[in-house]
């Protein structure tokens, strides 16, 4: 009988609700869906550059966000780079 594999990787293809990802993993600290200042600082508008932005979800920064390396695959991270990209204040 054939093994089932118990450590495959998620599928690059799963589908990644990125906005709700963001707000149930990331949100205690960066307030709004990343659109204000919180616990984090505000990610929208973010005046840094997508390699720096990757690299902080992926190794976190030590007392103060946690790395997230082994939590998302990178085209998963890139999909939460994208979501940053696009944030806009919200209406009203
Ligand atoms: C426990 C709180 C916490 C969680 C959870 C958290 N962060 Fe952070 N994050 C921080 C803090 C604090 C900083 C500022 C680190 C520093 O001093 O450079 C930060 C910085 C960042 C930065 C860099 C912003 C900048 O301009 O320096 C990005 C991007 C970021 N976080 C994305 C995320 C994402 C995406 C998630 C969820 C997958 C997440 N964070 C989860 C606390 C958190």
């Amino acid at each position: 009988m054939a093994q089932a594999q118990s450590a495959a990787p998620a599928p690059e293809n799963a589908p990644f609700e990125v906005e709700q990802v963001f707000a149930g993993t990331c949100g205690f600290c960066h307030s709004d869906g990343g659109r204000a200042v919180g616990k984090g600082p505000q990610l929208m508008n973010s005046p840094r550059d997508d390699d720096f932005i990757r690299n902080r979800i992926k190794f976190g920064k030590q007392g103060a966000m946690p790395a997230f390396d082994g939590a998302f695959t990178d085209t998963q991270i890139d999909l939460i780079v994208k979501y940053i990209r696009a944030l806009k204040p919200r209406e009203g």
